[in-house]
């Protein structure tokens, strides 16, 4: 089994975006570590950002096709996190158990970052940690979602 790990818009520019709020990890470095980490667990990880909403929707679809080896997904959804029923849907369509990951923590921000579209059907969700966050979610669903072992 295999983990989905989804970046949402602007996370390509981690590393220079912001560095007070999101840190200096760029997101290829977040990526290396998550795939090392659940290959210690035996386990695959597949990694996605997108700045679309559409392309996101369509890489959630093709987590759940026939054929795909995806049993659980670690999403930030960015600024879709407070936008977006379609992406909210997309998930609750395939019915693949999810967890919401950010780097900031969005309750000590603007009221409005509070709001999520996915926390009430999130298996969980962590934020604040920066890219520890990630490597929390992978353990997550490794150990507790895919009953893998180390
Ligand atoms: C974020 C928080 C969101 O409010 C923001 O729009 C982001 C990143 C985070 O990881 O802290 O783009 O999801």
């Amino acid at each position: 089994t295999t983990i989905l790990l989804l970046h949402g818009p602007n996370l390509n520019l981690l590393g220079t975006r912001e560095p007070g709020i999101y840190g200096s990890a760029t997101l290829s470095s977040i990526n290396s570590t998550c795939t090392s980490l659940a290959s210690t667990y035996s386990t695959g990880l597949q990694h996605f950002q997108t700045n679309h909403e559409g392309r996101l929707i369509d890489r959630i679809h093709e987590a759940a096709s026939a054929n795909s080896p995806v049993g659980a997904i670690i999403i930030n959804p960015a600024a879709f996190t407070h936008q977006s029923v379609a992406v909210r849907d997309a998930l609750l369509g395939v019915g693949l158990p999810f967890v919401e990951v950010h780097l900031s923590n969005v309750h000590a921000r603007e009221e409005w970052r509070s709001k999520s579209y996915f926390s009430d059907k999130a298996k969980g969700v962590i934020c604040g940690l920066g890219p520890f966050g990630y490597e929390a979610a992978v353990m997550f669903c490794c150990r507790e979602l895919l009953g893998a072992a180390k």
